[in-house]
């Protein structure tokens, strides 16, 4: 695993055993993909989740089409120590994205990732790569955080004149245009969320870490800059998600 991928990765690892206590949004993203999943016609061919993590879109999958089981994708041994859908060889692949899709692949039914595509080096490419690799009439299911999001971050690491260190996420306009050229896109949606995490910033980049996805490839802040930054967080404590969910199929005879 390259060096970004590998800290990327780590930074989740370090973090496993708390990951679902704090993953109140992606387990709400986790159900949405689920329930739009449950009600496709599924050609033959492997299904996986890519990114899967502690395992939260297999979980809800399994409760809605249990007869859906999807491979455990995760660059994160300790993620998927974790993951209850994983207890198996057979189940659970630990594997970087950044290095394309395993053979085993080629030919799936379903690619469902959620909260994932954004920590690869270059999602739109490898969202072009899963497209590639659906069998006729599969399926494309991906919920990830945009670009947009975090704009009160960004916002107060301007007024404060500091850098905004957040972990830089892809455009949707590009994401749709990669996924586009190969795939019908049979859906998509750029849903917004902007949960209150508490007074001064604090709470916000607290969660960040508990859920071990605070990488960020800037040099940290230094005291004095936080302390800036922190003064000019904004008063009504939000900080808006922005969130692309895209369904989309390829094209072809089912077999
Ligand atoms: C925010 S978590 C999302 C986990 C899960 N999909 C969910 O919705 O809860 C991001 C996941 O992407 C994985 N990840 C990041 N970079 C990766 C890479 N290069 N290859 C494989 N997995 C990667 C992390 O290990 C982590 O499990």
């Amino acid at each position: 695993m390259r060096q970004t991928a590998a800290s990327i990765c780590t930074h989740f690892s370090r973090k496993a055993q708390h990951y679902d206590q704090h993953a109140g949004l992606q387990r709400a993203m986790a159900w949405r993909l689920a329930r739009r999943i449950a009600a496709l016609p599924m050609p033959a061919g492997p299904m996986a989740d890519l990114g899967a993590g502690s395992g939260l879109v297999g979980q809800a999958l399994q409760q809605l089409a249990p007869q859906h089981q999807l491979l455990q994708l995760d660059g994160s041994a300790a993620l998927l120590q974790h993951n209850p859908l994983a207890g198996s060889t057979t189940q659970r692949l630990l594997w970087d994205l950044n290095e394309g899709l395993p053979a085993c692949l080629q030919g799936s039914a379903l690619l469902t990732s959620s909260f994932g595509l954004h920590w690869l080096s270059r999602p739109a490419a490898a969202l072009k790569q899963w497209a590639k690799a659906l069998a006729p009439g599969g399926w494309l299911v991906v919920a990830v955080p945009v670009a947009g999001s975090f704009a009160q971050w960004h916002e107060a690491a301007s007024r404060a004149e500091v850098p905004c260190t957040a972990w830089p996420l892809p455009a949707a306009s590009e994401l749709l245009q990669s996924a586009g050229s190969v795939l019908a896109l049979r859906h998509h949606q750029e849903m917004q969320f902007s949960p209150r995490y508490g007074p001064g910033g604090r709470a916000f980049f607290r969660q960040l870490q508990q859920l071990g996805a605070s990488y960020s490839d800037h040099p940290p802040l230094r005291p004095g800059q936080w302390r800036q930054l922190l003064n000019h967080w904004p008063a009504d404590e939000q900080v808006s998600w922005r969130i692309l969910m895209l369904l989309a199929q390829r094209p072809g005879e089912q077999r």
